[in-house]
Formats: C-alpha cells, sequence, structure tokens
C-alpha cells in the first residue's frame, strides 16, 4: 500500500493506474476509522480496480469552538485498517500542503448548507465542500465513497459533483450500527460510559418517528412529534434539531409522500452525535 502526504505523489500515481485503465474509487475520510469507514472501504474495492483512502482532520470544518484539537488521531492503526480492507494507497497530506499561506477559495453548496447541521455549525459545509473539491482534483478518481450517516453531507456532496460537473459517482452507502443501534461515529469514543448506554436513544426516537408514519391518520407533524418525544424520554440528551425532510430537497414535505427521512443531532454531554433513518409510508 502506497502511504503518501504528498499530493502530487498521489496524482501520478492515480494517473498512472487511469493510463493502464484501472478505475479507482477514492474514499475520504479525517481518521479514527471504525467499522463504518472499513464497510465503505470494502464497498470501494469490491467495485474498483483500486482504491485511494484520505485521511485529513480538515481544520476548514471545524468551528472556532469545536473539537478540531481533540479529534482522534490514530494513524498506525487507521493505516492498519486500510492495509487490511485493501486499499492501494493511502493519503494524508498536511493542513499546511492543502491550505497554503494566501488560500482564499471556498466552495459554497447554497440552499442545503445552512439547513439543519449547518445552522448549527456556520461554514461547516462550506469547509467539507472545499476541501472534498480539493481531494478530488488531487484523486482524480472515477468513484466517491460516502456514508449515508452523514445525509445532508452526502446531499451537498452529490449537489457540488452535478453542478461543478466533476464527472465522478457519487456512491453513498449504508448507514452502519452498533449491535445496539448506536450509529457508528469516530466521535463516540468522546462518550463516558453512562453517555454510551444512553446514546442508542437517538436511533430510538429516530424508529419511533418511522413508527408513527406508518399509523393510519399520521402527517409530517405527528411523526416529528413522535420522534422528539421519544428522544425527550432519554434526560441525558439535549435535542439540537430533529426534522423530518424530503430526501432530495432536504425540506419538511407538506405531506406523508415520496422519499423521506428523519434527520437528527443531539448533545449528549459536550458530545454532538448525529442519526437519520428512512421513513417510508
Ligand atoms: O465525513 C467526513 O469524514 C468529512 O466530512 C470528509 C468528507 C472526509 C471531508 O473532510
Amino acid at each position: 500500500m502506497l502511504v503518501t502526504a504528498v499530493p502530487s505523489r498521489i496524482s501520478k500515481e492515480v494517473g498512472a493506474w487511469r493510463g493502464r485503465g484501472l478505475r479507482v474509487g477514492f474514499v475520504p475520510t479525517m481518521g479514527a476509522l471504525h467499522e463504518g469507514h472499513a464497510s465503505l472501504i470494502r464497498r470501494a474495492v469490491a467495485e474498483n480496480d483500486r482504491v485511494v483512502v484520505s485521511i485529513f482532520v480538515n481544520p476548514l470544518q471545524f468551528g472556532p469552538k469545536e473539537d478540531l484539537s481533540r479529534y482522534p488521531r490514530p494513524f498506525a492503526a487507521d493505516a492498519a485498517v486500510c492495509r487490511r480492507e485493501g486499499a492501494a494507497a493511502l493519503y494524508h497530506p498536511s493542513p499546511e500542503s492543502m491550505y497554503a499561506p494566501g488560500f482564499r477559495t471556498r466552495v459554497e453548496v447554497e440552499g442545503l448548507s445552512e439547513l439543519h447541521c449547518g445552522a448549527s455549525r456556520p461554514g461547516h459545509f462550506r469547509g467539507v465542500a472545499t476541501v472534498v473539491l480539493k481531494l478530488l482534483n488531487q484523486v482524480r478518481p472515477h468513484a466517491l465513497y460516502l456514508g449515508e450517516k452523514d445525509f445532508q453531507q452526502l446531499s451537498i456532496l452529490r449537489r457540488l459533483a452535478v453542478d461543478l460537473d466533476l464527472g465522478v459517482d457519487v456512491v453513498g452507502c449504508r448507514l452502519v450500527r452498533a449491535p445496539d443501534g448506536l450509529a457508528l461515529s469516530s466521535r463516540n469514543a468522546y462518550l463516558s460510559e453512562e453517555e454510551r448506554r444512553a446514546a442508542p436513544a437517538l436511533h430510538a426516537a429516530l424508529r419511533a418517528g418511522a413508527r408513527e408514519a406508518r399509523r393510519r391518520g399520521a402527517g409530517p407533524a405527528s411523526v416529528v412529534r413522535a420522534a422528539r418525544a421519544e428522544l425527550a424520554r432519554e434526560r441525558l440528551f439535549r435535542r439540537d434539531y430533529l426534522v423530518l425532510v424530503d430526501e432530495g430537497t432536504l425540506l419538511p414535505p407538506p405531506a406523508l409522500q415520496g422519499k423521506l427521512r428523519l434527520l437528527a443531532a443531539a448533545w449528549i454531554g459536550n458530545t454532538r452525535l448525529i442519526d437519520n433513518q428512512p421513513v417510508r409510508v
């Protein structure tokens, strides 16, 4: 497995693969890899000839009061996961090589970035869109693999790929959960034992909403009410947002029709967790 921090090296390597007609998949990450990431890499390996994984804790997508400095960075363990899952290259640029002095450009996907997580984390999705466009320009893969866990991020990056004619297939991959229902996340490492025991309540709340959607006479408001009421039963959680949206627009639907999804973010202690659940009527 090629391990490199140098942008020109990864571009050259992928260029050589492409020149030989090989299909290249790309899994961008911020490291602290868990089974969710491993499942993305496995899928990319199954569907491509070569897979590049990037590890870059992107300062541009963290707010001033967020967890950039304490974000976990277990590089050796991450490299072992990439190797085990069959990645051909691990790319881990430094912040200085990504954002050289004088860097001024930002990429904004309007109308999707300000909603939900974007309302609580201003500038977050601008940072995500900017770094992912840079990574795609450096790596030049055929396909980009992203988890549905960050459903809003996936929608925004799909839009980015279409709007800017990036010529990359964006592949959304199923969210992976612990056996008790908690969505896997690098931030789960921050939870105390008590918080970890309480954390599956977020998923339970979304499931309660999805169940309500199947009840005769249910509507968008009753679905959201049911999910919020279930979340309120877990006193350790403080809701950031919990909404029902149309999967295409990320806006509240007028009726229980089409492809809908419950999206939620909630604080447990100092940790903010996100989750989502498809709602099929
Ligand atoms: O989902 C993530 O880990 C990050 O937002 C991403 C896509 C790697 C961009 O930094």
